[in-house]
């Protein structure tokens, strides 16, 4: 779509995809002139087209086939990729979310050019620069003209980052929320995931852990293994983990082998996987999505991290952080299961993918208002 582009939305991995489809979405229903760009920073089937195909996304305009490499290597041939579609289309805005390194590089090549930049999930603090994720999240929020906010407590820290508040911070709630929401009850219908594996509702965990901080290191990924194994035998429940390309390659290398408690799954496609969010006993998690969507979801979760950049799950009670030692892990397990869920979802109510394109002023107005609950 190279005359006339409005909007340019550049992703690269699997949430991005997931979390932009509602956006996508409100740009077909709002016929607008727009354009994908795909980095390439996920490539395998199973964290890209799958969800595609599944959330029936049309396939991106341009897939800049940028794969994997170092943070600076991959980083900076983005930014060069990105740069030479955005000056070809001229779009008014470009549209990033999130926090990898595919949202670090179109936020920067978009910046400096003759266009707007709005960064969807804006003012996500974990406080932990050791995180290539914190680094990202900050600096697209400094280069964005639109900081979209999922929730009060992210726009507030915009805030005392001197960001302008009037013209640049809008909270909007979460897109995930719009995704959820869209695709529940399809994956209830739909998935039969718990078959295929096995699986009685209520009677299972599932584990997802693909972060550096983790997987990367031998002596944590072993110890978090260890950790969610341990627990599992107290509390007589299978464990599921849909395994991500990171860690397979890291469990590989370091030779670790996975304990009986735990089975090792492919990384699934979305309807599967909200399925099995919904209906497993406990999660344990080292994913920033993940938080959410149990939180969404009423199902317990324990993050497998020292912080977290999504403390509302925390402060409703949906969510425990409890690092990766064994003993921790398997103590905030327990006190996970023995609270009752019922907490308020933080992220908003579903609109946000209309409320963010209203906010920058793109096709008709869906008069969605202000973001509640
Ligand atoms: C990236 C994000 C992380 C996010 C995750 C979502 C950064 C810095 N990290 O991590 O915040 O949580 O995506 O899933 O942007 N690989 C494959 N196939 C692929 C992609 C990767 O096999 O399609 C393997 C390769 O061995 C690669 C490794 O995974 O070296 C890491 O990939 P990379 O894109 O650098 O980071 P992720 O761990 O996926
Ligand atoms: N997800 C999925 N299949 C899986 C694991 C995760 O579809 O096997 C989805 C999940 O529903 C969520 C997103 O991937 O929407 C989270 O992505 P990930 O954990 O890779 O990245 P993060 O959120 O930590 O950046």
């Amino acid at each position: 779509m190279t005359d006339g582009t409005t909007v340019t939305i550049v992703l690269g991995t699997r949430p991005e995809i997931i979390k932009l489809a509602p956006v996508i979405d409100a740009c077909e229903e709002r016929e607008i002139a727009y354009s994908v760009v795909h980095t390439g920073q996920h490539y395998s089937e199973e964290l890209d087209t799958v969800f595609f195909d599944q959330l029936e996304l049309p396939a991106p305009d341009h897939n800049l086939g940028v794969g994997s490499g170092s943070q600076s290597e991959q980083t900076g041939a983005m930014i060069r990729e990105i740069e030479t579609v955005l000056l070809d289309e001229q779009p008014e805005l470009v549209l990033v979310q999130g926090d990898t390194n595919s949202v670090l590089a179109g936020a920067i090549a978009a910046s400096k050019l003759d266009c707007e930049v709005g960064h969807v999930e804006a003012g996500l603090r974990s406080f932990d620069r050791t995180m290539p994720e914190e680094v990202n999240r900050v600096l697209a929020d400094h280069a964005a003209d639109y900081c979209f906010a999922p929730t009060e407590q992210a726009a507030g820290y915009l805030r005392e980052e001197g960001i302008d508040d009037d013209d640049t911070i809008h909270v909007t709630g979460n897109t995930i929320v719009d995704a959820v929401m869209g695709y529940r009850d399809l994956a209830a219908a739909k998935s039969d995931v718990l078959g295929e594996l096995g699986l009685d509702a209520g009677d299972f965990c599932l584990l997802t852990a693909h972060r550096a901080e983790n997987v990367d290191d031998r002596e944590r990924f072993e110890s978090l293994l260890d950790g969610v194994a341990r627990f599992a035998r107290d509390a007589d429940l299978d464990v599921v983990y849909p395994v991500h390309p990171r860690a397979n390659e890291r469990l590989a290398a370091f030779d670790l082998a996975m304990p009986d408690e735990i089975t090792p799954i492919d990384a699934q496609d979305f309807l599967d996987f909200l399925r099995l969010e919904s209906t497993a006993t406990l999660v344990l998690t080292d994913s920033g999505g993940v938080q959410e969507e149990t939180c969404i979801l009423g199902t317990p979760c324990v993050t497998l991290r020292d912080n977290t950049e999504r403390p509302e799950t925390v402060d409703v009670g949906a969510n425990r952080i409890v690092g990766v030692a064994a003993d921790g892990i398997v103590t905030g397990a327990h006190e996970a299961l023995s609270q009752q869920n019922g907490w308020e979802n933080p992220f908003g109510d579903g609109h946000s993918a209309d409320r963010i394109l209203d906010i920058a002023g793109i096709g008709s107005a869906a008069s969605v208002g202000e973001v509640h609950g």
